[in-house]
């Protein structure tokens, strides 16, 4: 029976009854489970009063599976007495009945049976009565017949306690008629439409009222990874701070924009190639906007712009060297040089969060890969302090707020901090990051307008999302070992709390 044809039969069996109606009673008299029916008055209540549904408990005894055995085959202690030929048989013998165990001590205690201890080859058991009146089985039999009302409360729950009897509670729905019953169920429109509203007949319809309580259905496939929750976070806070997306699509850089526009020297021992992974196909790039390439030269071999400089031969063969970045500070320097060939200088917000590659020894915390966030803003004369007050602000937006800096030594910040933030969990100061301001060396050679600083900071992805989803291996997180299963577990990611 459809769901549809069971809601009316439903409605018009309520109809000839006074007062109300049982949902069991109302299955047993469609012979239809009560499941079935329940379904159908809950759909039935949805609309608007057509019934009322009040649940009710009825609580009452069911033969479990060998209470069911025994209505076939007798009580434990029937099977025994009926198992003693005339002569007895040897205890042992007894035992090995299934039922021997429990239906021996039952018979002796009953009295059915008794024991000779000193008869030869072992105790040996005789029938002490010639007929036995089985009342476990026939206490059985009045359940079934659904007459348990007969015994008495001990009774029963001494069956209970031989697992031959169980308690079972039935909910059910005692179910009446609502203020606006009626036989005739009306479909309920689940969406107004546009149609509906031109041609006026959403007056005359009615809609189904929202099931707010409804569990959402959890999609069986394309969950995100917790990595690319918690960049969504990370770039939602930027762009509440105001800041703009750097294009970030190019893994494969040169040496000049990861490292040379950046005042790293040439022999720097980043630049190795046990740090760095170098291509070999194509092994160089060959496009630079050359005068821009002159002054950098200039300012790592001779220096300018007040400052030495390191004194060496630059090669442009080594700036030539294409690599896979080593991080997205490379991204930065593209941009501000990007903006200093801007007419009019303006200040700028912009971050980044994508991968970069290093040739690491791999450990539970270390991948040859992982993503880089990083920030970068350029105005006239900002401060270290300009620079503390936006990690401030960027770190208590992810529920940071304790957080301490360490001087520290980038090639291409002057002066360089390491952040550092108290881990309530660890209850530890825990490294978060990395910043400083960029040097006059990396910015004058692009062409940024004199007295224009720029501040910036880094961190990577993989930490925070390995404390925040309590993941001890970033094995576990990237790569060949990780188990779909915890992508599709993890929760949704909050930062700030
Ligand atoms: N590039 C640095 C790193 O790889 C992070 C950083 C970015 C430091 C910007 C200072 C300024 O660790």
């Amino acid at each position: 029976m459809a769901e549809r044809e069971l809601q009316d039969a439903l409605l018009l069996r309520l109809q000839e009854v006074d007062g109300g109606a049982d949902s069991a009673e109302m299955a047993a008299s469609l012979a239809l489970d009560h499941q079935l029916v329940v379904g159908a008055v809950k759909s039935l209540q949805t609309l608007d009063d057509v019934i009322k549904a009040e649940q009710r408990s009825h609580k009452h005894w069911e033969l479990t599976e060998e209470g069911k055995d025994i209505l076939e085959k007798g009580s434990h202690e029937a099977q025994v007495f009926d198992a003693i030929p005339p002569n007895g048989i040897a205890q042992s013998e007894l035992m090995k009945l299934p039922s021997g165990k429990v239906g021996f001590s039952k018979a002796m205690s009953n009295k059915w049976i008794r024991i000779d201890k000193s008869a030869e080859g072992g105790p040996w058991i005789y029938k002490a009565m010639d007929d036995i009146d089985d009342s476990v089985k026939t206490k059985l039999l009045l359940v079934q017949q659904g007459k348990d009302k007969t015994l008495d409360d001990k009774e029963k729950k001494d069956l209970k306690k031989r697992k031959l009897l169980s308690e079972v509670t039935l909910k059910t729905y005692w179910i009446t008629k609502g203020s606006s019953f009626s036989t005739k169920v009306v479909k309920q429109d689940t969406d107004l439409t546009p149609e509906m509203i031109a041609n006026g007949s959403w007056q005359g319809r009615k809609f189904k009222s929202y099931n707010f309580d409804a569990q959402g259905i959890i999609p069986d496939c394309g969950h995100l990874h917790p990595l690319m929750k918690v960049r969504t976070e990370f770039r939602q806070i930027f762009l509440e701070m105001g800041f703009t997306e750097m294009p970030t699509n190019n893994f494969i850089e040169s040496s000049f924009w990861n490292f040379d526009s950046l005042f790293q020297p040439q022999q720097h021992p980043a630049r190795d190639q046990h740090d760095t992974f170098f291509l070999s196909e194509p092994a160089t790039a060959t496009e630079f906007p050359m005068d821009y390439l002159e002054r950098v030269k200039k300012v790592h071999s001779e220096g300018g712009y007040g400052s030495q400089g390191y004194n060496y031969d630059w090669k442009i063969e080594e700036a030539q060297k294409n690599l896979l970045r080593t991080h997205t500070t490379a991204v930065s320097a593209r941009m501000l040089y990007k903006l200093a060939q801007q007419e009019v200088f303006t200040p700028v917000k912009y971050f980044s969060i994508d991968r970069v590659f290093r040739n690491e020894t791999l450990d539970a915390t270390h991948l040859a890969e992982f993503h880089q966030i990083e920030g970068v803003v350029a105005d006239y004369d900002l401060t270290l302090g300009d620079l503390m007050g936006v990690l401030q602000q960027f770190f208590t937006k992810l529920g940071i707020t304790k957080l301490r800096y360490k001087p520290a030594f980038n090639p291409y910040t002057e002066p360089s901090m390491e952040i550092f933030s108290y881990h309530e969990g660890l209850k530890k100061w825990v490294e978060v990051g990395n910043s400083g301001v960029f040097r006059p060396e990396m910015l004058l050679p692009m062409g940024l307008p004199e007295g224009v600083c720029v501040i910036a900071w880094g961190l990577s992805l993989e930490r925070p999302t390995m404390i925040k989803y309590g993941i001890n291996n970033i094995r576990e997180l990237v790569g060949h070992k990780v188990n779909l299963q915890m992508v599709y577990d993890s929760p949704v990611c909050r930062l700030d709390c």
